[in-house]
């Protein structure tokens, strides 16, 4: 029997892998996914079969209680909160193991190197907890978004981390002082709540990928705590996993990583919101339907909007349309266009979009320049060429899809509100810049509406 289970993990570790692997791309994230699953069907399987279980009964009203809430949370949970629930995630993954850690210790109270993987264990566990639910609190917004700072508050963190690390290290040592456990448990919990507080809104889905790293981390080292070598694998790929997205997001937003990293900082983007009151050209959708028409190249440029008003389906359809009448059509991916990692790539596989039209930051933007329009539909920071010039906007520096080089521009979006930073676009005063205003998918439809008459008359 032990050797089978030594198999299943070896199979389980390999799909883990795999399935890292092809979520890289929308072609085979799929897969991935599936992966995945089979992958850690078959590690609790294989960890029900290797242990001798004492009650059964346990384990299935954990199994029906995780599955009664873990499949309404998937079906309930609209797209755009996404980040939120991977928080949650987060929180419950480090929940599990700092108590599995703390009922471990009470049970056989580990010495030696058992001893020092469980107290990391429970220590990146505990904070892990209560950080992700202060991000989660955040992000839902029934936590305020600004930064909460105070006098000296690096200092205070320092303190308080060096108490919790100085007990652990006091545990390792002699791990019999029982009292200690529940100060540094304790401590643990409070540090998770004083790192998140004085971090911005703004820079929570970054956090979260941190969060996500600490919970595997966490996880790896339980694995060491238990000897299972599964839990060491599957930790330590969520670890590197959740630190490499991390640093791909902010360099996509153009954060300083040590910062979130350290939580020290924290500028709420999200700025006053006042738009200037300059003019801008409008069209309807007629005259965007015969924009579109008469070109022979066209851009599509997808945001948050787009999430919000579920256009994705009828981007597909006018897409699908304006291919027909010999047009190229293209769509545009910045990294971080929405509010999650990859959320427009997960939006255009959902409405079928062929994968070889979806065209990357770097690889599209040397392409504005010969296309006849870009059309955006519901994205702002992500074209704002402040991002380019202006050194004293909140975004300078952040990769921006170069749309204004396009011939024409033909922008989506329902008023002249800012985005996701706060701050004006000069994209919608430029020339070339059509606003169209109004619902995305509305006005998508209407244009869709318009194409037929037009080819007809
Ligand atoms: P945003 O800059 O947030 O702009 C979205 C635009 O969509 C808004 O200006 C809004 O204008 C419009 N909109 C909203 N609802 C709409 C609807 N129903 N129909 C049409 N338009 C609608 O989005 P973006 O360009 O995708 O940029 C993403 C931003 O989020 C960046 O600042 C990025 O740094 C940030 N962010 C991203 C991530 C990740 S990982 N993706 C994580 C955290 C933060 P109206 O209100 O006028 O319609």
């Amino acid at each position: 029997m032990p050797h089978l289970v030594h198999y299943i993990y070896i199979v389980s570790a390999a799909l883990f892998i795999l399935s890292l692997k092809w979520m890289n791309s929308p072609a085979t994230a799929r897969r991935g996914v599936f992966a995945g699953e089979t992958g850690m069907l078959l590690a609790v399987t294989g960890t029900l079969v290797g242990q001798h279980v004492f009650n059964w009964q346990w384990v299935f009203a954990a199994f029906l209680i995780g599955t009664a809430i873990g499949i309404p949370i998937a079906y309930i949970m609209p797209m755009t909160a996404v980040p939120q629930r991977t928080a949650l995630s987060h929180a419950c993954g480090a929940l599990a193991a700092a108590l599995v850690g703390t009922a471990e210790y009470y049970r056989e109270t580990p010495h030696g190197f058992t001893m020092v993987a469980l107290v990391i264990e429970t220590l990146l566990g505990f904070l892990t907890f209560t950080g992700s639910l202060m991000a989660m609190g955040k992000l839902q917004e029934v936590l305020p978004q600004r930064p909460i700072t105070y006098r000296n508050q690096n200092l205070v963190n320092l303190l308080l981390f060096g108490i919790a690390a100085a007990l652990g290290v006091r545990l390792m040592v002699v791990p019999t002082d029982t009292w200690i456990f529940p100060i540094f448990a304790g401590l643990a919990l409070v540090f998770g709540v004083l790192l998140i507080i004085p971090i911005g809104g703004a820079d929570m889905p970054t956090v979260i990928a941190l969060l996500n790293s600490y919970a595997g981390l966490s996880a790896c080292a339980m694995g060491f705590a238990l000897d299972n070598k599964l839990l060491v694998i599957a930790g330590a790929l969520d670890g590197s996993s959740g630190l490499i997205l991390s640093i791909i997001m902010c360099k996509a937003m153009n954060r300083s990583f040590t910062n979130v990293l350290f939580g020290a900082f924290g500028q709420l983007q999200v700025a006053a919101g006042k738009t200037e009151q300059r003019p801008v050209r409008s069209a309807s959708a007629e005259e965007a339907a015969a924009i579109l028409d008469a070109a022979s190249s066209v851009i599509i440029v997808p945001g948050y909007g787009l999430a919000v008003a579920q256009a994705q389906h009828k981007i597909r359809e006018l897409s699908d349309n304006l291919t027909r009448r010999g047009v190229e059509v293209k769509f545009a991916i910045h990294p971080v266009a929405g509010r999650m990692p990859g959320h427009m790539n997960v939006l255009l596989a959902e409405a079928d979009v062929p994968y070889d039209k979806l065209v990357e930051m770097d690889e599209i933007n040397s392409e504005f320049a010969q296309c006849d329009v870009a059309l955006v539909i519901g994205a702002n920071d992500v074209t704002n060429p402040a991002a380019r010039s202006d050194k004293g906007s909140p975004i300078y520096g952040m990769p921006i899809l170069d749309v204004d080089r396009a011939r024409t521009v033909m922008v989506i979006k329902r008023s002249m509100s800012p985005g996701f930073a706060g701050i004006d676009n000069e994209l919608y005063y430029m020339e070339k810049t059509l606003m169209l205003f109004g619902d995305a998918k509305a006005f998508v439809s209407d244009i869709v509406k318009e194409l037929p008459a037009r080819v007809a008359a």
